[in-house]
């Protein structure tokens, strides 16, 4: 996992770090499927690291910056409004990558909050030490804690470590990467590991028109097409398998209707692909499922947040309003 990871996805985060053989029972289970499919919690090895941090960087894919807009330019509105719920709150980030948005929150939280201790969550070890050592130099009277481990496992011993409230962050708009069903699964999740009165602020991708959304996924540079093919690369590598990569083809799809950006591999040929003992043959033109990156709409959020014991009390969106952080109070 490169340290470098300033957001990943949330499954991947969550679950990253599984055996090969857990890998290796999931490939063979999605690929045996009617409809084939592959996890995308496993596109982030070190390679899928590295070419994610490029897409975020790619000039079509517009989350992060939006998201890093909303964060520099309304920390002080938001750290008000979180003032108002709550007067004395430490602050659980799952996922924390490298900081780089929630420090603008952090430097406005602490300002009214000098005692506020800040539990950056990540299921990669790298991460959590390479914060330790870095944000003491941007932020040196911050008090920090950080808890290398799975989500819920940390949430639960940040409640052991500090009896105050508490606000959770999950940014990035990794709640795309699950199906609605599975967003209201782990949104329930979170919030049975949360009090009343405590506060979550949680990003989403909205729905905006479907041209902008699909070249996100289809960068000219191709680096989500490489991405995507990772994931192919990686199952060679590490199960031994003998995709050949020049056989498949990226096809991202997004429907205006229900939100769903969804990817796909295509085969381009009549082909048997050998993993280990096991053979898989795929006809051309067929697809194998790879990611969904769900897009929201206001009203959406709302729902998922009141269907999963939460309050939503304020949004915070970039200016274009593609993109929105929402706060919501544990009612
Ligand atoms: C990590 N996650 C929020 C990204 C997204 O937008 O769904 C992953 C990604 N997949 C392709 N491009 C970016």
């Amino acid at each position: 996992m490169a340290t470098t990871t300033v957001i990943n996805s949330l499954s991947a985060r969550v679950e990253q770090q599984e055996p090969r053989e857990v890998f290796y029972q999931d490939v063979i289970r999605g690929l045996s499927a009617t409809d084939k499919y592959l996890d995308s919690k496993y596109f982030y090895d070190a390679e899928g690291d590295h070419l994610f941090q490029q897409i975020m960087h790619c000039p079509e894919y517009y989350p992060t910056n939006c998201e890093m807009e909303i964060l520099r330019e309304q920390s002080a509105k938001i750290s008000q409004t979180i003032r108002t719920y709550t007067p004395h709150f430490d602050v659980v980030e799952l996922g924390a990558g490298d900081a780089t948005k929630s420090i603008h929150l952090l430097q406005q939280l602490q300002k009214t909050n000098k005692a506020v201790t800040y539990y950056p969550v990540d299921i990669s070890g790298n991460v959590i030490n390479q914060l330790e050592k870095t944000l003491p130099g941007k932020l040196p009277s911050l008090q920090l804690h950080g808890l290398n481990g799975e989500y819920f496992e940390m949430l639960h011993q940040a409640n052991i470590l500090s009896a105050k409230s508490k606000v959770v962050l999950c940014m990035g708009g990794n709640i795309g990467n699950f199906t609605p069903p599975e967003a209201k699964k782990f949104c329930r999740q979170l919030r049975r590991h949360l009090q009343p009165g405590d506060l979550l602020l949680i990003g989403f991708d909205l729905k905006k028109h479907p041209q902008i959304i699909l070249n996100a996924y289809n960068d000219a540079a191709g680096i989500t097409r490489d991405f995507n093919l990772n994931l192919l690369r990686r199952i060679n590598n590490e199960l031994g398998a003998d995709f050949d990569l020049t056989k498949f083809e990226h096809y991202p799809t997004y429907d205006p209707g229900t939100g769903a950006c969804k990817s796909y591999l295509v085969s381009l040929e009549d082909q048997r692909v050998n993993i280990g003992t096991q053979s898989f043959d795929f006809a051309t033109h067929e697809p194998v499922y790879m990611e969904i990156s769900q897009k929201y709409s206001l009203a959406e959020t709302e729902t998922l947040a009141m269907h999963s014991g939460f309050k939503p009390v304020a949004n915070f969106f970039d200016t274009k309003k593609w993109f929105v952080d929402c706060l919501w109070l544990c009612s």
